[in-house]
């Protein structure tokens, strides 16, 4: 046959493969999220993620050594807390001496050089188990601003280099911003949750932190997977709110959002790989029904692929490995 055309040709050795590969993922694009409970010498696996657990801070400080030395440089905190400490106002978020804001003072003081990213929002501190205030069944918007630009602030205080608001209250970020540069922090970084859709994929985070609402649901704040257009608008506003990165959560299931925020803003993009994608290619490796690493490294490479220059994975310490072995 006499084909002019034969893609097949860039294909036929892997040096020749590894020449034309136009995506390349390295340990530089992760934030690998990390979760710390009260207590010593305490490593709990959560059930629904195989392989990721909640640390007390002195193995978690252990973890965040081992994660450095494969090149793993930024991580995201997330508290669990006991219920007792829970309340409607989520007060131990801003609590100096609680475990959240020590545990941040503690890596920054002990590897001063890893980035650390906070997690501004309500729920792992509410009784109510909500990104929000709530009153009367309600999740009111303007007095949660108040909470979070207090939360923001505290965290910055204890040398968080980046906040991630996750909980999609209108005007959060804006707010955030304003606190921040009034308290002095012109230099902390907010990574907006832009467009968080209100999905299944997060019930084994909620597990690790106990942290499910106790009614109702998300959606009256998070975005209904449907919309894409809808994605713009958040993305708008947190461009203009002064956001420094749009991140898009879940990952997976919404690439081609993604791909619409990486073609329209400059701003970096990042994506969250969210621990039910994590449990979906965990639960099938150990059922032998797929190569977990194969399709770990292939599920990376499309966030990246889709526009992703900044990737949230519980993966990240596993696929350091990988990199480094190849
Ligand atoms: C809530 C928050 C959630 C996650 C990060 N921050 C869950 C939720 O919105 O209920 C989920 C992360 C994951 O599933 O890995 N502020």
């Amino acid at each position: 046959m006499n084909l002019i055309r034969r893609p097949r040709r860039n294909r036929q050795s892997a040096v020749i493969r590894d020449m034309v590969q136009e995506t390349h993922l390295s340990v530089n694009d992760f934030i690998f999220p990390l979760f710390v409970m009260e207590g010593q010498n305490i490593r709990s696996e959560v059930a629904s993620m195989p392989g990721i657990y909640r640390y007390s801070l002195d193995l978690l400080l252990d973890e965040i050594g081992q994660c450095v030395d494969l090149g793993v440089r930024a991580f995201d905190l997330f508290p669990n807390l006991p219920e007792a400490k829970k309340d409607k106002y989520a007060t131990e978020s801003c609590n100096p001496d609680g475990l959240y804001l020590q545990t941040i003072r503690a890596v920054k003081d002990r590897f001063p050089d890893v980035v650390v990213m906070t997690d501004v929002a309500m729920d792992p501190y509410s009784s109510d188990g909500h990104d929000g205030v709530v009153e009367n069944g309600k999740i009111l918007n303007d007095p949660t601003l108040e909470v979070l630009g207090k939360m923001a602030v505290a965290q910055a205080q204890a040398g968080a280099d980046i906040v991630g608001p996750s909980d999609m209250m209108d005007g959060r970020v804006g707010y955030i911003r304003q606190m921040l540069d009034v308290h002095g922090f012109q230099d902390v970084a907010i990574m907006s949750y832009s467009a968080k859709y209100a999905s299944a994929f997060y019930g084994p985070f909620r597990d690790a932190l106990d942290s499910a609402p106790k009614f109702g649901d998300k959606k009256t704040y998070q975005m209904n997977p449907a919309n894409s257009r809808e994605a713009l608008i958040e993305a708008e506003l947190d461009f203009a709110e002064g956001a420094d990165y749009l991140m898009v959560k879940p990952a997976l299931p919404y690439l081609d959002i993604i791909k619409l925020l990486s073609d329209n803003y400059e701003l970096p993009i990042a994506a969250y790989n969210v621990s039910g994608e994590y449990a979906m290619i965990k639960a099938a490796a150990q059922n032998g029904w797929l190569d977990g690493q194969r399709a770990m490294a292939e599920a990376l490479m499309s966030i990246k692929r889709a526009g992703a220059s900044v990737i949230l994975t519980y993966f990240a310490k596993e696929m350091a490995e990988l990199l480094n072995d190849r």
